[in-house]
């Protein structure tokens, strides 16, 4: 622990990045710094301005058992119990995925197409903490957004997540994605969006340790990755509208055969948006055919 008694707000702040440094955690600085928002609302500015003011020793005591908890690997996320996704606010912890910032690129893709449509009708499959279908739902109140998840602790984020963010357009369906497409016999979509597990099965115990936090089932895309995108394309393809778009975020790498996959179900149109490292990250496709 950090030893609160008389500790300023900046020696919080630097003795946390000194743990967190020593502790090999790679944004130790970040990290610090945003614990120290999060506990005692004092952003960078705050830290220059008022630096040398005495930090809550209670608040500074939560402070450093947050540190030590970051020291293990934990993702900052679930420590903090929330994360900012387009702009709004999302509950997470520990058996929903922390939504990422590429995920936010095939929400730009839904954004361009569905600005041109009314009341679009759209399905989000495998939703987890709901930041695709929540804030598709928020920038288009005229929307009627389902979020489709199969497991229990995410749905309860999801519907948390619904509630926070004041996303009445949302509902709800507890499913398996590769068994319920059956369930929407009488439903078509303007979009069917998806952000569904894509990494390799062998490859999972490999990656960093803040993954190993987060639940393999978010996380598991089967022996080569595409198991999600194969069985989505083939039962949800007749669920799109004519004129209706497929939108997928991809892995790396994942461009050209999810692209295959939704060409050979008849979409046009077929295209791709870059995420900041220059990687392919979405795949959409346009349905012609009824
Ligand atoms: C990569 S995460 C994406 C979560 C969220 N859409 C996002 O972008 O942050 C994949 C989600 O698929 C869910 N999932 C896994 N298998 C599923 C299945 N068979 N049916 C429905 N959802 C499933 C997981 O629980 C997880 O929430």
């Amino acid at each position: 622990m950090g030893g609160c008694k008389n500790m300023t707000l900046e020696s919080v702040y630097k003795k946390g990045r000194e743990l967190l440094s020593e502790a090999g955690i790679p944004d130790s600085d970040f990290d610090s710094l945003y614990l120290l928002e999060h506990f005692f609302g004092a952003d960078r500015t705050a830290l220059i301005l008022h630096g040398e003011r005495e930090a809550d020793e209670g608040i500074c005591e939560r402070f450093f058992s947050a540190v030590e908890e970051r020291k293990t690997g934990k993702p900052l996320q679930y420590i903090v119990g929330k994360w900012n996704f387009m702009g709004y606010d999302f509950l997470v912890g520990e058996g929903v995925l922390i939504p990422r910032d590429d995920t936010e690129i095939v929400v730009e893709t839904a954004i361009g197409y569905l600005k041109n449509i009314k009341n679009p009708k759209v399905i989000d499959l495998c939703s987890g903490s709901g930041a695709i279908a929540v804030s598709i739902a928020k920038m288009f109140p005229d929307s009627e957004v389902t979020a489709l998840e199969y497991s229990d602790t995410a749905v309860g984020y999801l519907e948390k997540n619904i509630k926070l963010n004041g996303a009445e357009n949302v509902r709800v369906f507890r499913g398996d994605v590769t068994r319920c497409s059956e369930s929407f016999e009488d439903e078509s979509f303007d979009l069917v969006i998806s952000n569904p597990p894509y990494i390799q099965s062998d490859e999972i115990d490999t990656l960093q340790v803040e993954l190993q936090f987060e639940p393999r089932m978010a996380l598991d895309g089967g022996d080569d990755g595409l198991y999600f995108y194969r069985i989505i394309t083939e039962k949800w393809a007749a669920k799109v509208k004519k004129g209706g778009m497929l939108a997928y975020e991809v892995g790396e790498e994942q461009f050209e055969p999810v692209a295959g996959m939704v060409e050979a179900q008849g979409f046009c149109d077929v295209k791709y948006s870059l995420d900041l490292q220059g990687f392919k990250r979405t795949v959409s496709g346009v349905r012609t055919e009824e």
